[in-house]
């Protein structure tokens, strides 16, 4: 019987063990998780979500403070326009992150950075090209072009000196996204380096509608693979979304994929960014408490702990600190969402919206709690302890567990 082990993701004459944990912003794929997949041969991902604040906890910088500084006349102002994004900031914390984390990094493994264009921090191609050559510049390994069709997003790295030595590969949900971006792309005269096919089970923001549920990865996966066997494409396939044991992303590696890209298992790492007593919600979740709703202002569902604090959260829009979701127009649709319950409750201190969610904010404090659909299952992979609370694992051991377990098996910790 077959195992991950028995595979190899291979880049040029690089072999790699076929595991890639995925990117979870902000700051939940941490530098220590990502640096232990690649210790263990592997890829890991580090995220470009909210870098200034990140750097600020991380590195003892005061990016936001000086952003809030800048603009605190706008603070009760419900016009954003004016709050821009420092492109320097942008690219030191960029710089900070990426450089030392490539520093630390040991094995023989891979670090890629995810990058969401869904981040369009009021000056969507400014700031998105200052991001990835920033990335570049600092060593990256690899980067991952998350949350968006990102048609024009090879073109912005084409004068980076790595536009062709770093590893460049994009996240779709459907075979058409594929073509689409090959099409548009195909100007640059590269393609992407390995492609993430995410399915409607994953974490975070889903490439589908509300209808999510209809869809398969499997089925997706399928398609993709014949697609780009009859053009005679030879780019590496990595599905995602769902794959919760060895056996689940052996089956993918049988059936052509390159590697698994997974996340949800590695939610419970003691070196996730996630505080612990979140990590424990996660593992006493039961299915009826995760849903996929609309309350993320980039309009993409989002699965989630029904439990989020950031679900029904009124709390005023952290814009003049924050940003990162101001489309190029200067708007978010909970600032919408927020002045409209301002209004029909002017008495009230504390107003609630439940629509939307002021999401900058609430993912940099880990108040909302997006994760895969198989959370419910994490309390199987570890034990319970006497206080009621469970066992957090290793990184490394939840990936040896995909790398060698067979049998749909779970190993638990010792
Ligand atoms: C907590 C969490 C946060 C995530 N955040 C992001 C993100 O910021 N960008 C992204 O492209 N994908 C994100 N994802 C998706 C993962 O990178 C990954 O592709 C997916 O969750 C894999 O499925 P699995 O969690 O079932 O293993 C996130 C997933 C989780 C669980």
């Amino acid at each position: 019987m077959k195992r991950v082990d028995d595979f190899r993701l291979r880049f040029g004459k690089q072999e790699l063990v076929p595991i890639i944990i995925g990117g979870m912003g902000v700051d939940i794929s941490s530098a220590e998780l990502a640096l232990e997949a690649a210790r263990l041969g592997g890829v890991g991902h580090i995220s470009d979500a909210m870098l200034p604040t990140v750097s600020d906890r991380r590195y003892d910088t005061d990016f936001v403070k000086v952003k809030l500084t800048q603009y605190k006349y706008n603070l009760t102002n419900s016009d954003k326009t004016d709050i821009k994004f420092d492109l320097g900031q942008v690219a030191e914390s960029t710089r900070l992150h990426v450089g030392n984390t490539m520093e630390a990094k040991r094995g023989s493994g891979m670090i890629f950075v995810n990058v969401m264009e869904k981040l369009t921090m009021n000056a969507p191609k400014e700031t998105l090209k200052v991001r990835l050559h920033a990335a570049l510049s600092a060593g990256i390994d690899g980067i991952t072009l998350a949350a968006g069709l990102h048609l024009g997003s090879f073109a912005m790295m084409e004068d980076h000196p790595r536009f062709r030595d770093a590893k460049l590969g994009i996240i779709v949900s459907s075979l058409r996204a594929l073509q689409l971006f090959l099409r548009k792309n195909s100007r640059t005269n590269r393609l992407p380096d390995y492609i993430v096919v995410e399915g409607p089970l994953a974490g975070g923001h889903l490439g589908f509608g509300m209808d999510w549920a209809k869809y398969d990865l499997l089925t997706i996966t399928q398609e993709i693979i014949e697609y780009l066997k009859a053009e005679k494409l030879d780019i590496p396939i990595v599905p995602a979304g769902g794959i919760f044991t060895g056996s689940d992303a052996t089956a993918f590696l049988e059936m052509g994929a390159a590697a698994v890209q997974v996340a949800t298992r590695f939610t419970v790492a003691k070196e996730c960014g996630l505080p612990g007593d979140v990590q424990q919600e996660y593992f006493k979740a039961s299915e009826s408490d995760i849903v996929v709703n609309g309350v993320s202002p980039t309009g993409y569902p989002m699965r989630m702990l029904k439990s989020s604090p950031a679900i029904g959260s009124g709390i005023r829009p952290g814009c003049e600190s924050y940003g990162y979701l101001l489309d190029s127009e200067g708007k978010c649709s909970y600032i919408e969402a927020y002045n409209r319950e301002v209004a029909l409750h002017p008495d009230e201190k504390k107003i609630q919206v439940f629509d939307k969610t002021c999401l900058c904010t609430h993912m940099r404090n880990f108040k909302m709690w997006t994760c895969g659909h198989y959370t419910y299952r994490l309390k199987d992979t570890t034990r319970k302890l006497a206080d009621g609370n469970y066992q957090l694992l290793s990184a490394e051991h939840v990936f040896k567990d995909y790398q060698f377990s067979t049998d749909n098996k779970v190993a638990l910790p010792e």
